[in-house]
């Protein structure tokens, strides 16, 4: 699509933000013209990489005019406020995952989007990453038949990497669930059609030192007789990027000799303010964005089995099985980091076509996180309430109508 960039505001200019700069520097279809960040250092360096205005908060950003699309990339706890204020002042909202710490927060976030007649797309999320759309795709065309069963397995060393004190508390969002487990889920859920029924779960929370759920195992229902089983560990020792050819989450390739880095690093700091300072080091205007990755991103090893055939998810395509043979269809071509979900914001903004990736499907996901925590604390099934359907290039019913 050619079209006038998208005029992108951001607030947070920490490690996500810096996950998607390489993909607000290489698309020409967006433009970063305003920031609200907190820190002297990184307003100072937007200024100078990008030119465009900053504020010491979000009130300026939302009042900026030429601001058309918010990209949230603050802290958790901060997405409902600052997605409401953008929402009020209309701008179109990216907002970084989870949509939300709680649900009552989630829902009303979705419904000042839905007032405000503006797009709130909830990602980066790995469902947006280039081998699950092929999947998705292959799915759709029904080649396969029916999903009858997804397993999507991951093991990192997640709860290791510098993290500020409120992300090893659950009650404030911590834990793998809702930074990691939303990856994990919506992946899954955009798979199987998004209609989750009912979760059964088992949590692990091992380490006295670091007190939140650091792994767990889920099975999901979905309408439609498909079933998934989830697994993730943040306390992993084995990783398996093993089993990904070497390739990191974020498309690098990964050194096998590079084995315990978080936990070395970890063991350098002795208390949680150091600690903070240590994640700080690969925020925007401390440290460098990652280098262009030569692969797709992922989330670990996923299967799904079909009526007639099973899949294989690699960073580099899909693994075909059907009924009398196997195949390798290459990913599409890479073109930048996280470019579907730049696809997305433009085609929301410029062509009112919204991904999958609402926010009320950021908040379905988020009805699984706490349906996997309390079922692993009740060890009964947990009914889901707020399930959509996968749905993208639905038009906007209320911006359609502007
Ligand atoms: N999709 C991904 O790959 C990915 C990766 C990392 C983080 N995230 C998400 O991004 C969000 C931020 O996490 P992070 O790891 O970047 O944290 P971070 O601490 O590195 O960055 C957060 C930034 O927000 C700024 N900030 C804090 N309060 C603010 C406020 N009131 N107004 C404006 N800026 C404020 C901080 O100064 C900091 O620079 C989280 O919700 C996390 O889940 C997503």
């Amino acid at each position: 699509m050619t079209c006038d960039p998208v005029r992108f505001g951001v607030v947070g200019l920490g490690r996500a933000f810096m996950l998607m700069l390489p993909g607000f520097r290489a698309d020409p279809r967006v433009k970063l013209v305003a920031a609200a960040a907190p820190r002297e250092q990184s307003r100072n360096a937007f200024e100078a990489e990008f030119g465009g205005r900053t504020y010491a908060d979000i009130k300026g950003l939302c009042a900026d005019p030429e601001v058309e699309a918010i990209y949230v990339a603050t802290p958790h706890q901060f997405h409902c406020a600052h997605v409401i204020a953008a929402a009020k002042a209309g701008k179109h909202v990216l907002v970084d995952k989870p949509l939300s710490v709680s649900m009552e927060d989630g829902t009303a976030m979705v419904s000042a989007a839905r007032e405000a007649g503006i797009h709130l797309i909830v990602g980066p999320s790995h469902s947006f990453d280039g081998p699950v759309a092929q999947a998705r795709a292959l799915i759709d065309s029904g080649a396969l038949g029916r999903v009858r069963m997804i397993q999507a397995l991951n093991y990192t060393d997640f709860l290791y990497r510098p993290r500020r004190p409120e992300e090893l508390r659950t009650k404030e969002g911590g834990g793998v669930l809702f930074s990691q487990g939303v990856h994990q889920i919506d992946i899954v859920r955009l798979l199987a059609g998004g209609l989750a029924s009912s979760v059964t779960a088992m949590t692990g929370a091992w380490d006295p030192a670091r007190p939140t759920e650091g792994a767990y195992s889920a099975l999901l229902d979905f309408q439609g007789s498909a079933f998934a089983s989830l697994t993730y560990s943040g306390y992993a020792h084995f990783d398996s990027d093993e089993w990904m050819g070497w390739i990191g989450e974020l498309g690098h390739p990964k050194s096998p000799e590079a084995y315990g880095g978080a936990r070395k690093a970890l063991q350098a700091v002795d208390a949680a303010d150091a600690e903070a300072a240590l994640k700080s080091t690969r925020t925007y205007g401390a440290g460098e964005a990652p280098p262009a990755a030569s692969h797709h991103e992922h989330f670990g090893p996923i299967i799904v089995l079909c009526e007639r055939g099973d899949l294989r998810l690699t960073p580099t395509g899909l693994h075909v099985y059907d009924n009398f043979e196997k195949s390798f269809r290459p990913a599409p071509v890479l073109r930048f980091p996280r470019a579907e979900v730049f696809d997305a914001v433009v085609n929301a903004v410029r062509g009112n076509r919204a991904p999958a990736q609402t926010g009320a499907w950021g908040l379905a996901t988020l009805e699984v996180c706490y349906a996997i925590l309390e079922a692993a604390r009740t060890g009964t099934s947990v009914a889901l309430n707020h399930q959509i359907a996968a749905a993208d290039g639905a038009p906007h019913p209320i911006a359609e109508e502007r």
